[in-house]
């Protein structure tokens, strides 16, 4: 049987990582995986988390299965998080997933359930693990414009233009903030527009919450979502907590499901639990059951999200260093983007040769699309990319 299968392409952004670990060079800069780093190059455990996490160790009895939507605490302090008092939790079905992609997985799986015709639209360009995805469970798949390679800001009427061909029933996948890979995001009167529209068309709107609290705040980067929550009568959820509190290996992750009335809560969660079952039986917990503690617990709570708050303003000041240096550099304000632009991302605008030349003779990384990672840099490297852009003739 093994003969038949074929050589998988390589996750661009994975693959990435495996070259920079190769790479011998003491300078080089990894600007690659969305992987907060602080200025020492370290990926830390967050204090919060810490903390948590001994105290699970001490008061921890069990390890029993828990349930197939994994604690329902974790999935109402998350809706508390990201939902807010938007819409009422009667409202809410939620099921906790393998990270954030495990929901974005799921939440395709239950769109296919119900709807297999739906086509599910996605910005161009998206996350490619997004299109993978979709691609691999056999489900239609169209893009709506998103980024005007010009401006480096989003294009509005491209996307309003593309988004009014969207069938009724079709799944229209936003980034709930901090976009992936661009970093070029819609403003509150942006947002209103696009809702707009998709609900003149019926469509069905899937948020990809992957980084609340790494823009504008951890309410201000909910703030689209919960438009979206109470603009429509259901939408999908997909949030991730690897980024927000710092723990990737973990696969912590909720998918939501905002149905139209309290009496069809009931069978919606019933399928993510069968959904969830159906794809790994229980979701993880020892990920989840620390971001229920650290959620619902005043103290651990403040602490996290003063830390996550210096994660994100540390990402600022990078961003507004790198803004001006580029400025002086190339004595324009062409990258005055850079420092607009939220999240850990942003695309500079390099083609693939050049991205490739700053990687050859810099030893910096960053994705063939020439999307850096802001929080790959430091003080220190920040002017040796602005150099290597300038130099590279981006
Ligand atoms: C990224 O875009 O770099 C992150 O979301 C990590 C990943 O899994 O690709």
């Amino acid at each position: 049987m093994f003969e038949l299968l074929k050589e998988q392409p390589a996750d661009k952004i994975l693959s990435l990582m495996a070259a920079f670990r190769a790479d011998p060079r003491a300078q080089k800069i990894d600007l690659g995986v969305g992987v907060y780093k602080d200025p020492t190059g370290l990926t830390p455990v967050m204090r919060a988390v810490r903390a948590a996490e001994r105290r699970l160790v001490e008061e921890q009895t069990t390890k029993t299965y828990t349930a197939l939507a994994g604690d329902a605490a974790f999935g109402a302090a998350m809706t508390d998080l990201v939902l807010g008092d938007a819409v009422p939790a009667a409202r809410v079905a939620a099921a906790a997933t393998p990270g954030g992609t495990g929901a974005i997985r799921q939440a395709f799986e239950l769109v296919r359930m119900a709807n297999p015709e739906a086509t599910v639209w996605v910005s161009d360009p998206t996350w490619p693990n997004h299109l993978s995805i979709i691609r691999h469970l056999g489900m239609k798949l169209a893009s709506y414009r998103y980024f005007d390679e010009a401006t480096r800001d989003i294009d509005l009427d491209g996307i309003l233009g593309d988004l009014a061909r969207v069938a009724a029933g079709d799944v229209v996948l936003l980034h709930g903030c901090c976009h992936n890979p661009t970093g070029a995001n819609p403003s509150a009167a942006d947002w209103a527009r696009i809702i707009a529209v998709l609900k003149e068309r019926g469509a069905l709107p899937l948020v990809d919450l992957a980084y609340q609290g790494f823009g504008d705040g951890l309410v201000e980067d909910a703030a689209a979502t919960r438009l979206i929550a109470t603009s429509f009568p259901e939408c999908l959820i997909a949030a991730s907590c690897s980024k927000n509190f710092g723990i990737y290996r973990e696969r912590t992750g909720i998918l939501m499901a905002v149905v139209p009335e309290a009496g069809m809560q009931a069978v919606v969660q019933g399928n993510l639990a069968h959904l969830n079952r159906q794809n790994f039986s229980f979701p993880p917990d020892h990920g989840a059951r620390i971001v229920t503690m650290i959620l619902t617990d005043p103290a651990l709570r403040a602490d996290w999200e003063a830390e996550l708050e210096e994660i994100r303003t540390t990402m600022l000041g990078l961003r507004a260093q790198l803004a001006d240096e580029l400025k002086r550099l190339s004595n324009s304000d062409r990258f005055a983007f850079v420092g607009t632009h939220r999240g850990m991302f942003s695309r500079i605008g390099a083609s693939p040769e050049q991205v490739e030349a700053m990687r050859a003779k810099q030893g910096i990384y960053m994705v063939g699309d020439s999307r850096i990672n802001i929080a790959g840099l430091n003080r220190d490297t920040v002017p040796v990319l602005a150099r290597a852009i300038i130099e590279a003739g981006v």
